[in-house]
């Protein structure tokens, strides 16, 4: 596992920007804040609610909670982890913002709250670090009041232009065996970032009993020239903590020789085009 991502607050401030320059970053934060605001818009927020940011991390959807609604709405950071909790924690102590704040360290799989507390639960980008999404569904649903909503933002990865497509076979030693690799790991039904669908997902929320289940699926094409730094970091950035990284997920079918060879032959060959990559990302509504 790479050291470079000790924790998911680590990732979140320096890992997921390492492959970037500062415009790319920047772009990035943008994007994220549109995200903030569209799942926000989305979820139909008033005064005195009970709102949870499920998987919280720095705190994106929460903070964004109480700069709308300072103390007039009782504002809940949860995640799994500490370290993400002491995150917001310390970022609050720095802001102005009056809050009606609590700290909830819990599993989305197991949520410490009892049955029908919140009038809100968000998430962004934290179902698809979890292995059995059913769970996490049924427990949303318990601690939802009756016509409560659950709004969220995904990434569907398991959609995302791979390597492969990137590439034509003779431009590459053993195209093939790395195609059937990345086709294997990409859909691997124990691997949280693949095992699901916008269709799966749907599923699992009627299963959980929500109704008005809404999955809507973007699909967003970028063409960029990437350079051979770009195209390094691709490989050895973790997805999460927990992940392995592209090149270990390779290492699992090929000595790191081959893999080297395989990395090294598509900085050469991508660094001198331009490349089209397209993501799914899903806005997820629901009620119950
Ligand atoms: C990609 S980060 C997203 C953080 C934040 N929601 C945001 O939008 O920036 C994923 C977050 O999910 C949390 N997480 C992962 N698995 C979890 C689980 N089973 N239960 C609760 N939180 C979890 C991680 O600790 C991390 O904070």
């Amino acid at each position: 596992m790479s050291d470079i991502c000790k924790n998911w607050s680590t990732w979140l401030k320096k890992t997921r920007f390492s492959y970037m320059n500062d415009v790319q970053i920047q772009q990035t934060l943008n994007w994220l804040m549109n995200i903030r605001n569209i799942v926000l818009d989305m979820a139909d927020l008033n005064e005195n609610q009970k709102i949870a940011d499920f998987g919280c991390g720095s705190g994106l959807l929460g903070f964004g909670v109480l700069e709308r609604f300072e103390d007039k709405v009782e504002l809940i950071f949860s995640d799994k982890f500490q370290d993400c909790l002491d995150e917001c924690q310390n970022i609050l102590k720095k802001s102005e913002i009056r809050s009606n704040v609590k700290f909830l360290k819990s599993d989305v799989c197991d949520i410490k709250l009892e049955n029908d507390y919140l009038d809100r639960a968000l998430t962004r980008s934290v179902l698809v670090h979890v292995l059995d999404k059913q769970q996490a569904f049924n427990e949303l649903y318990r601690i939802l009041k009756p016509q409560g909503m659950y709004c969220a933002f995904e990434p569907i990865i398991s959609q995302n232009t791979k390597y492969y497509q990137l590439l034509i076979p003779d431009e590459v030693s053993d195209y093939f065996d790395f195609k059937k690799a990345e086709m294997e790991f990409m859909s691997n039904p124990n691997d949280p970032l693949v095992n699901f669908s916008a269709e799966s997902l749907d599923f699992n929320m009627q299963q959980a009993g929500f109704s008005n289940v809404e999955v809507n699926v973007q699909k967003v094409v970028s063409k960029y020239s990437p350079t051979i730094e770009t195209i390094e970091n691709w490989f050895i950035t973790p997805p999460a903590p927990d992940q392995k990284t592209m090149k270990e997920r390779f290492m699992e079918y090929f000595e790191e020789k081959k893999v080297n060879n395989y990395i090294e032959e598509i900085k050469l060959t991508l660094s001198k085009r331009e490349i089209r990559v397209s993501s799914d990302t899903a806005l997820i509504k629901a009620i119950k």
